[in-house]
């Protein structure tokens, strides 16, 4: 994802200042329907509108910060998934993504599965109705007391990543009398991110049981002989915001591998194979992410085609798409505060919000995009940098972008493609309060996760 440091008619600076990012659009009314969600657009007075709903509209109810969730993007996200991967496949969404109780009913609605990581994630899905048999449950370090709370609720399955934990699992369901569901991740080999993948120096992590040293192939002898345990599969995951197939296609390669090993030592043939999420989506105009029907036809594919060769029956093959479902859905919605020029450098837009309600430019160097979108405006593009209120230099939402040159405050600016790893990473740094997160379809809003008071953060105050 490289991009020209570049140049034409910025307003501040004869050569522009280093830094990531493109040409200064021609037109900054214009939104790219590549990193808004699908109901956004501008109505005839320039104002966007989310649901056919004016953000104008939006922020006079809700307030700013805020993140808008566009209900029929994520529904038609959820069903693009599931019909490509079709009735021979499973899709599990993500949770750590973004998880309410709303989005867990919408997951239900509409097919899906849910993967969740944690007591707190499992806790809200089986609290708002989700079926525990298609719930799967990962972490790398799952408490006696969750692993509990998942056996006795009936968890479709329940994803091993290590050896204590194939035992402590055993143990919990054989005390309940049950034979729990099991997969084992393994890691590959294989690290993928963006566009690049690299299948060296990949052990050196913390999830998962290698295949290397045979490591893997200790683990499903364990589990074959624990009576608590059903051993259904073999999971792995690569990585995050993934753009090229190349590494799914080792790590698919190398989980079959494991299961024709599995098949000649132990004459089982394990019948299922999980192979994560991390598929990537448009935070900017230059990302360019693979529809569903291509992600599930080239994993298909692989698939078969390994599986042919090994003698294999294919196994039934499950996903884990997080933020390709939630992110491009929802964007988040600020009042600019003040408007800084720093001559020959760049203009510094504060917004009412920041690291508190997304970390990720901080924490990854994450790249976003944003705009205006109280009003249009015909002025020069301006190179922004778009900054919080938080108590920290490094506290940067979008670091390099353009904006018209009569921002002024008071105007809403909005950042898209927020819908996966913001609110669900949220902090209240500076006792900030976490923005709400408003669900909007066919004209109506409504507040799925409310926004935090005072009250709130003063209730675990003690003394
Ligand atoms: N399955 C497993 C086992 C995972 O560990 C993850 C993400 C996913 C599925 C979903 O991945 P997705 O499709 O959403 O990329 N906080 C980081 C992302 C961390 C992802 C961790 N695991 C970010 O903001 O980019």
């Amino acid at each position: 994802m490289s991009r020209s440091a570049h140049p034409a008619g910025p307003r501040h600076a004869d050569v522009l200042p280093e830094g990531h990012y493109s040409a200064p659009p021609t037109d900054l009314n214009t939104l790219d329907e590549k990193v808004w969600a699908r109901t956004v657009g501008r109505n005839d007075e320039g104002t966007v509108t989310v649901g056919g709903i004016e953000v104008t509209r939006l922020a006079e109810e809700f307030g700013t910060p805020a993140y808008f969730l566009d209900e029929t993007d994520f529904r038609a996200r959820c069903r693009a998934w599931a019909e490509a991967f079709g009735k021979d496949a499973d899709v599990f969404y993500a949770g750590k993504a973004f998880l309410s109780r709303a989005v867990v009913r919408w997951l239900k609605e509409e097919g899906l599965n849910l993967d969740v990581c944690s007591g707190g994630e499992l806790a809200t899905a089986l609290g708002a109705g989700m079926p525990a048999e298609r719930i799967a449950f990962h972490g790398n370090n799952k408490s006696e007391r969750e692993i509990r709370r998942a056996v006795e609720a009936g968890v479709g399955r329940i994803v091993l990543d290590s050896f204590q934990e194939i035992v402590r699992v055993a143990h919990v369901a054989q005390e309940l009398g049950v034979r729990q569901r099991v997969q084992i991740r393994v890691t590959v080999g294989v690290e993928a991110h963006t566009h690049e993948f690299i299948a060296t120096a990949h052990e050196d992590q913390k999830f998962g049981i290698a295949l290397a040293g045979g490591q893997a192939a200790e683990a499903v002898r364990r589990a074959l002989r624990l009576d608590g345990l059903e051993l259904i599969g073999i999971h792995s995951h690569i990585g995050s915001q993934i753009f090229d197939m190349a590494g799914f296609e080792v790590s698919a390669r190398r989980v079959v591998q494991l299961l024709a090993e599995v098949r000649d030592e132990h004459g089982v043939e394990l019948p299922e194979i999980d192979l994560g999420g991390g598929l990537g989506i448009a935070y900017t105009s230059d990302d360019d992410p693979r529809e569903p029907h291509e992600i599930a036809k080239a994993l298909g594919e692989i698939v078969t085609r390994e599986c042919e060769s090994a003698g294999l029956r294919t196994p039934r093959i499950s996903v884990e798409p997080g933020r390709a479902i939630v992110g491009p859905t929802a964007f988040t919605l600020y009042e600019v505060g003040t408007v800084k020029h720093l001559e020959g450098l760049r203009t510094y837009v504060s917004v009412d919000g920041g690291m508190s309600d997304n970390i990720r430019t901080a924490l990854y160097d994450a790249e976003y995009s944003v705009a205006l979108v109280s009003r249009t405006s015909d002025a020069e593009p301006m190179l922004s940098r778009v900054v919080g209120k938080h108590c920290e230099s490094g506290d940067i939402v979008v670091k390099d972008a353009f904006l018209p040159a009569d921002l002024a405050p008071g105007d809403l600016i909005a950042v898209p493609a927020t819908g996966a790893y913001c609110r669900s990473m949220a902090s209240n740094y500076n006792h900030a309060l976490r923005p709400p997160v408003v669900a909007v379809r066919d004209g109506a809003a409504r507040v799925i996760v409310r926004r935090e008071t005072e009250e709130d953060l003063l209730r675990l105050d003690v003394g």
